[in-house]
């Protein structure tokens, strides 16, 4: 198939931005087992608040937006933290090319965009892909936490944790860190799940 020239460019710079993250990441987590992974972190409230009354644990946090990460640099600066690490990066890019030995002992997602529209729905990051990618990347009993305000997104991912062979919903489990995230310091209510990997 034929591309244009701009989209053959655009091709261009992905495959440019993709090779450096990959560089950066594997300079960043050489000698790193297992992480705590934040997927779409926002300004970082969560993870810089984890990663300093955890210091043992090495944190990564990513999100689409560049001045979003700027703020979570910026606090991680400011609080002296090195074992946080925040990237520009969309997830399974991300996924793509975090070097295949680092495991997830946990993976959090917080008041991640519902997408409303049922067209858009497949722009959710909770997907049966994603699922499988990070139960790939899971050991048994390492859990996966979600918290939404928005009710249809929230019973979107129940029905895909239990429609999949590899996640339980583990309803005794304790919420893993309270601190109040920029999204969630704007919503009335909101509901939370950890399932756990099987
Ligand atoms: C509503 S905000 C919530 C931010 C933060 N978790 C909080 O609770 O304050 C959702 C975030 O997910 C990011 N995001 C959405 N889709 C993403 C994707 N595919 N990969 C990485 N980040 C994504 C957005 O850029 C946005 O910052």
């Amino acid at each position: 198939m034929e591309i244009s020239e701009a989209h053959a460019r655009e091709l261009e710079k992905q495959a440019v931005r993709k090779k450096e993250l990959k560089a950066q990441v594997g300079a960043d987590l050489a000698g790193v087992d297992s992480i705590l992974f934040e997927a779409g972190c926002g300004h970082g409230h969560w993870l810089t608040s984890y990663g300093e009354t955890h210091p043992e644990q090495v944190c990564v946090g990513i999100d689409l937006i560049s001045w979003r990460i700027r703020k979570c640099l910026d606090k991680c600066t400011k609080r002296g933290l090195d074992n946080v690490h925040f990237y520009k990066a969309e997830l399974l890019e991300y996924l793509e090319v975090l070097p295949e030995s680092i495991r997830f002992d946990r993976t959090v997602l917080l008041f991640p965009d519902p997408w409303p529209k049922a067209k858009h729905h497949r722009r959710r990051m909770v997907q049966t892909a994603f699922l499988d990618e990070l139960a790939k990347r899971t050991d048994m009993g390492n859990t996966f936490c979600f918290r939404s305000d928005d009710r249809p997104y929230f019973e979107w991912t129940i029905e895909h944790l239990e429609a999949h062979p590899n996640w339980e919903i583990d309803a005794s489990a304790v919420w893993p860190h309270e601190t109040e995230t920029y999204f969630q310091e704007l919503m009335d209510e909101y509901f939370s799940v950890v399932a756990k990997r099987v």
